[in-house]
């Protein structure tokens, strides 16, 4: 009998031994985190979704606001418009999180989702000013261990990109109230357009949502060249759309994807469990993500 060696780094990990975690090739990620931990952390960059992922599903049973929620459930949306907002999320939300739709199918929805929402947001009059208050006043949360990982990935010059479709304003304010916005940080997100007075008039640039990641990550492109010597990756997500944040990564050899499952858990484990590497399920921690990180850097 071969003696069982074969999984000695993730069995040293207490935080991969909780329930909660799901590694279906346990052989496949040995060997990645061998290949992560011996190359070590000039090689490594991050590339992770925001909502839900950096920040928190839910504290106490209650649900934590997205980019989009800090907005819906704060004073500055008049009431009317919120009910049109939380239409939209009941219509939309269930379909992003479908587990019997291919994402080709949910494309065209949540391209509908955020057309229709974003418009209703740019009727409100928002202004730039009145965003950090509607953080502060909201129940955004980042996850248990982020300010230690962003501060550790900073320390250590790895570069961090956070790709969201979410807002990018709102993420940054989220991160700066809870923790700290560093140089190694880039987002890639949809950017308010705020005209002279303050007002939210429109998005710039090209839409992302959930399901176009891929096209986002060609669009930057430039950004992943000049991190090419970075061959080794590190994704986190919570969507199956996630998984295409890394599209278009030249000379990637090694890719770790971490995935949070949320909801809808028993319908999607399966899936999760083929796609991402690590499956953390109902976890509002970055423990196992952190532990891996204090092996390479
Ligand atoms: P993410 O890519 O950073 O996870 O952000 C996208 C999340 O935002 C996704 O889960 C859908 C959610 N969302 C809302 O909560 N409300 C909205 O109006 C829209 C358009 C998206
Ligand atoms: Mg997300």
């Amino acid at each position: 009998r071969r003696p069982k060696k074969r999984t000695k780094i993730i069995e040293m990990m207490d935080e991969l031994q909780k329930e909660n975690v799901y590694i279906k090739d346990k052989e496949r990620v040995e060997k990645l985190l061998c290949q992560l931990i011996q190359d070590g952390k000039s090689k490594l960059q991050i590339i992770t979704d925001f909502d839900m992922t950096l920040s928190r599903f839910s504290i106490n049973g209650k649900r934590c606001a997205t980019c989009h929620n800090v907005l819906e459930d704060s004073t500055l949306v008049p009431e009317s418009k919120k009910q049109i907002l939380d239409e939209l999320r009941d219509t939309y939300y269930p379909i992003e999180i479908n587990a019997k739709m291919t994402i080709e199918e949910k494309i065209p929805f949540m391209m509908e989702w955020y057309t229709k929402g974003t418009g209703v947001l740019v009727e409100c009059g928002l202004k730039q000013s009145d965003l950090s208050l509607a953080v502060k006043e909201s129940n955004a949360q980042l996850r248990e261990g982020c300010d230690w990982q962003f501060h550790a990935l900073h320390e250590h010059s790895v570069p961090m990109l956070i790709f969201s479709a979410g807002i990018g304003d709102i993420l940054e304010e989220i991160i700066k109230q809870h923790s700290q916005m560093y140089a190694n940080m880039r987002v890639v997100s949809n950017y308010m357009d705020f005209n002279h007075d303050g007002m939210l008039v429109g998005f710039k640039g090209d839409l992302v949502h959930t399901y176009n990641k891929n096209e986002g990550a060609l669009r930057n492109s430039d950004y992943f060249t000049t991190l090419k010597e970075r061959r080794n990756i590190i994704l986190m997500g919570d969507s199956m759309g996630d998984l295409r944040m890394a599209d278009g990564v030249p000379n990637m050899q090694q890719i770790l994807k971490i995935g949070f499952l949320n909801d809808n858990i028993e319908e999607r484990l399966e899936k999760y469990k083929e796609a991402y590497d690590i499956v953390l399920v109902s976890d509002s921690t970055m423990d196992v993500p952190n532990a891996i990180l204090k092996k390479i850097l």
